[in-house]
């Protein structure tokens, strides 16, 4: 039934058979010094008796799991949560598969699609037996893809939670944001046409005009209207745009550094900056003018820390996400497949400026 089922093996021990599965997990053996992260990751494999399930367990298996900014930090031992111990399973988010269930309540059926439910879980492995507590059920829901699934868990709750918690924002409002094209950034952008509140979308220069294209391209799919470089932000074109749209009212900072300053210069009074992610790794500054006499405000959001705290509503937001999806309102991120056996291969893919794609483990 299940291509799990394909790769069973039949083993006899002490002349008890019981049925087993050979389990692939990537491993990262000690955090990286240099960008050779791939290097510091091993794959292993080993099997696991799938014969008996304890009350209350699942077994599990991988359908797609993503490389995003948070991992590297982790492999590089730069996040505000690393792994106890080194050897040990990394990947931060993915959507798996029921197999095999013993749960005494039958929430959890086989065919089922889970997410872990703990932080630094380690999603990149092909299959896990664990409690039904470390998983969270996706609805059931017409029109949900692996894509979708296996990346709802971080980027468009950062981004609805930050929508939602800095600023009562009102249609026509306006939210600027820097990073624009990154996941969090579409869906910003998705999220903002819903609510009727207008989006000014921050990006990097591309080398060529038909790369910049592209880009712009890219984000109109998600709904984009107003598209601007980092270098825009110095030229008339923004007194004209204020001349249409109301000023910002929050900013979403991605990216540090000196385009953030120029980005913040362009807030209304009694704004907001969220800072989310420093793809810089360039110091946040401010003109001190504004804080002052703008009352601006900025603060930091780490999603990891508020679903620890807001369990619930952390599950109401996937739950509402994936209505979204199934409405066909909420695009996905393009993805790339790699298999966990080509994980160096992706890691190479990963590193390629400008691929607008997020990589998938899948198996
Ligand atoms: N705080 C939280 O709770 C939270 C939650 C989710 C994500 N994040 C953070 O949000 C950021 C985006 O995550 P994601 O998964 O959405 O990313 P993603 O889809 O992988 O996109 C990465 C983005 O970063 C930009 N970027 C890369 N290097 C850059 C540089 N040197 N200067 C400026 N921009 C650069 C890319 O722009 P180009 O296309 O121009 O390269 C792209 O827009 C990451 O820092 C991530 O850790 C934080």
């Amino acid at each position: 039934m299940f291509q799990i089922y394909r790769k069973l093996n039949l083993k006899s021990i002490n002349k008890v058979r019981y049925l087993s599965i050979q389990v692939k997990e990537l491993k990262l053996k000690d955090y990286a010094t240099s960008n050779e992260i791939e290097n510091c990751l091993e794959l292993t494999s080993r099997d696991l008796n799938v014969d008996s399930l304890k009350t209350n367990e699942l077994l599990v298996k991988l359908i797609a799991s993503p490389i995003n900014p948070a991992d590297i930090n982790i492999i590089q031992g730069k996040y505000g949560i690393l792994p106890k111990s080194l050897p040990s399973i990394v990947g931060n988010e993915g959507l798996f598969q029921v197999v095999k269930s013993n749960d005494d309540l039958n929430e959890f059926k086989p065919g089922d699609w889970v997410l872990p439910n703990q932080i630094g879980w380690g999603t990149w492995r092909s299959s896990v037996i664990d409690s039904k507590r470390s998983f969270i059920k996706l609805p059931n829901l017409t029109n949900l893809n692996k894509e979708a699934c296996s990346t709802i868990a971080v980027n468009p709750v950062t981004a609805l939670i930050m929508l939602k918690s800095f600023k009562d924002l009102k249609p026509n409002d306006t939210v600027i944001q820097n990073g624009a094209n990154s996941a969090v950034g579409q869906a910003v952008n998705q999220l903002c046409k819903l609510m009727n509140v207008n989006v000014v979308n921050i990006v990097r220069k591309r080398p060529d005009l038909q790369q910049q294209n592209d880009l712009i391209d890219f984000l109109h799919q998600f709904g984009a209207k107003y598209i601007f470089t980092e270098d825009d932000l110095r030229k008339q074109v923004f007194t004209d745009l204020w001349q249409t749209i109301p000023k910002p009212k929050l900013a979403l900072n991605c990216v540090g550094g000196k385009p953030t300053v120029d980005m913040i210069r362009h807030l209304d009074y009694d704004s907001t900056i969220v800072t989310y992610g420093g793809m810089s790794r360039q110091p946040l500054s401010f003109n001190i003018g504004d804080f002052i006499f703008k009352d601006l405000k900025s603060v930091g959001f780490w999603v990891s820390r508020w679903r620890q705290k807001n369990p619930i509503e952390y599950r109401k937001t996937i739950d509402y996400i994936c209505e979204l999806i199934s409405k066909g309102q909420f695009k996905h991120p393009k993805c790339e497949q790699f298999s966990l056996n080509d994980y160096k291969k992706a890691f190479k893919r990963y590193q390629t400026p400008f691929i607008n794609s997020k990589i998938l483990f899948v198996e």
